[in-house]
């Protein structure tokens, strides 16, 4: 074993999260700017250790909130080495808030899993590294998508089918899309949860909505390839309604939702699980400064601007 280095970055997820543990399309970016790094040094004396310093969105340094999932991840990877007995010490450092919707723990896992590769020098195809993923991720979620992973290795906007497709997909050209952290955690599990139950429970109530956000999801990718931001906007805003239908909007991000349309956004939702964590907002260059103020006056965490790729 050498040293091994990994990165991933945290994953906002534009339109079509929830539908998508359903077999529906959902398109999700990888954001550059909020990174993820693992690295992994060999310990002679067998000692197995792991640090982690997680950003928590109120800037104190968090722990890893995985770590059960992360450890099971380490074990396997070990065993597939043939190292099981191998000392090490593994540094995750991470600028994503945990529980928040940004996919934290999908990049853990993913950079860890890179980490591991580099320091046996082994090649490591997506796939593969989707398929390691998926390990801790079903630990912590239950019934992941897979969708979190898929994003947070990816350096480009994702379109993704789960098990069928994924594939990048073109931004608008202009436009801001401004990430407001609520400050409230808010559990994948329990959230992905609760929908499942709710579909059992009351099909004929809630199928109709989870079809309905794949259906806002074709609509979004034909508006991105004409580069309709109007038209984007309103299929946020659809969205939103589908999903707190559903039940995973929660008090907080509908004030921060509302504050957002109110000053000017084109439009705006939940992103990742909800119930807490972040949301989104697709405004015009211009009108992003105002969005933003009235976003922290209206007690966000903290709000991150997305400037989107048009390469
Ligand atoms: C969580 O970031 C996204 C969900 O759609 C769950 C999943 O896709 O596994 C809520």
């Amino acid at each position: 074993m050498e040293i091994g280095t990994g990165k991933s970055y945290a994953k906002i997820i534009l339109i079509g999260e929830h539908a998508v543990v359903y077999g529906e399309p959902a398109i999700a970016l990888p954001v550059k700017s909020i990174g993820l790094s693992a690295r992994v040094a060999p310990l002679p004396d067998g000692r197995q250790e792991v640090t982690s310093a997680f950003f928590t969105g109120d800037l104190n340094a968090g722990q890893l909130t995985n770590f059960a999932g992360i450890a099971m991840l380490i074990r396997r990877l070990l065993v597939f080495f043939d190292a099981s007995k191998q000392g090490f010490h593994l540094t995750i450092t991470s600028a994503l808030p945990s529980e928040r919707g940004m996919g934290s723990s999908a990049a853990t896992a993913v950079a860890v899993v890179r980490a591991f590769y580099d320091a046996f020098q082994t090649p490591l195809t997506r796939t593969a590294l989707l398929n390691w993923a998926d390990i801790s991720e079903k630990a912590l979620h239950g019934n992941p998508s897979g969708l979190d992973a898929a994003t947070a290795s990816a350096e480009k906007p994702q379109w993704f089918v789960r098990g069928k497709s994924l594939r990048s997909i073109m931004m608008p050209r202009n436009g801001v899309l401004l990430i407001a952290d609520t400050g409230i955690a808010g559990q994948t599990k329990v959230a992905v949860d609760l929908v499942a139950q709710k579909l059992k429970q009351a099909p004929k109530v809630y199928r109709p909505l989870i079809t309905d956000i794949g259906t806002a999801v074709r609509q979004a990718a034909l508006a991105l390839a004409q580069d309709d931001i109007i038209m984007l906007g309103q299929l946020l805003n659809r969205d939103q309604a589908d999903l707190a239908a559903l039940g995973v909007s929660s008090p907080e991000l509908d004030r921060l939702i509302n504050v957002a349309i109110d000053h000017g956004a084109y439009g705006a939702k939940l992103t990742g699980s909800g119930i807490g964590g972040c949301m989104i907002a697709l405004a015009a260059e211009d009108q992003a400064p105002t969005i933003i103020q009235a976003l922290k006056a209206a007690n966000a965490v903290k709000v991150w601007e997305y400037h989107f790729e048009t390469k």
